[in-house]
């Protein structure tokens, strides 16, 4: 089945900036960067930018060096586009923007700034199918002694035991209201987000590509009803949850399911772990 792509004047509306812009989610890229190590003078791949929240985290370890360079990649124009917007004037002018994919990002960097010294990935393995070749692609645009730093709150340790009834809750509140009001039902179809790894799997990939894993944290983050709303308009998250489901019903039936659901359990937040990596590629 084709997959909805959100038209241009949509694009703002069913990106990733709305939870991108949440305190709690600054601070746990920001706990990512801080175990990375980041140094000025370095060269830096933030590997599927977004709208560059991350972006920004990077540049602000490398400031005041002019030899800096932060080359901000990612599949989608549309994300590119709002990057850019959103770090004009941030020390954008050690920033290259390329419209590219994970699965060929060594050609990318040799192209334009040569082997780094770390990728960064945030938010968005989870969403790639062939992790192995993706890793491979990291290993080969590293120097030798180079860092790449990921993370994910979609794997299989993500969810508390205790949130399982919060989610159960929220999907059968968004299918109902879809099917009653709009007379919708998403299809069969299970992405890729939603067959999600472990962390014992992430270390073999990992070990596979011949890196060394340096630091693995899992970090506990309280997620507020607003990072909630904010997921629920990300189009990659309505195609995850509801697919074959038009993007804008989506967003609607899982921010109405999703008020309904905190308010009946009087719930402040929900808390999700995110799994915090950071390796290198050896000397
Ligand atoms: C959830 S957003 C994360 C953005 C940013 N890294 C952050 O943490 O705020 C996921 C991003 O991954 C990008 N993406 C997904 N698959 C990709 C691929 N195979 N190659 C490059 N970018 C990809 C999407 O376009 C989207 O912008």
């Amino acid at each position: 089945m084709r997959e909805e792509q959100p038209q241009p004047h949509e694009a703002e509306r069913f990106s990733f900036r709305r939870f991108a812009r949440q305190p709690f989610y600054t601070e746990v890229n920001a706990r990512l960067i801080q175990l990375l190590g980041l140094r000025p003078g370095m060269r830096v791949v933030d590997l599927a930018c977004g709208t560059g929240a991350v972006t920004k985290l990077i540049l602000s370890q490398l400031e005041g060096a002019k030899q800096s360079v932060v080359l901000a990649v990612d599949a989608s124009a549309e994300a590119l586009e709002i990057a850019k917007r959103e770090l004009a004037g941030a020390g954008s002018a050690l920033v290259r923007f390329v419209q590219g994919r994970a699965e060929t990002l060594s050609r990318a960097v040799r192209q334009t700034v040569g082997a780094v010294d770390a990728v960064v990935f945030c938010n968005a393995i989870h969403l790639v199918e062939d992790k192995a070749r993706v890793l491979r692609e990291v290993f080969e645009s590293l120097a030798p002694g180079g860092a790449f730093a990921f993370n994910t709150t979609f794997f299989a340790e993500a969810y508390p035991e205790e949130t399982e009834r919060f989610y159960l809750r929220w999907m059968a509140r968004a299918l109902k209201l879809l099917k009653r009001e709009r007379g919708l039902r998403p299809t069969r179809e299970r992405v890729i987000a939603r067959q999600p790894l472990s962390t014992a799997q992430y270390e073999q990939l990992l070990a596979e590509q011949g890196f060394a894993v340096r630091r693995e944290e899992l970090d506990v983050v309280e997620v507020p009803l607003e990072g909630w709303l904010g997921i629920s308009e990300f189009s990659d998250f309505i195609r995850g949850a509801l697919p074959g489901v038009p993007l804008a019903e989506g967003a609607w039936a899982l921010q109405e399911a999703v008020r309904q659901v905190f308010e009946e359990l009087k719930l402040k937040a929900v808390p999700r772990r995110w799994l915090q990596v950071v390796a290198a590629r050896p000397s």
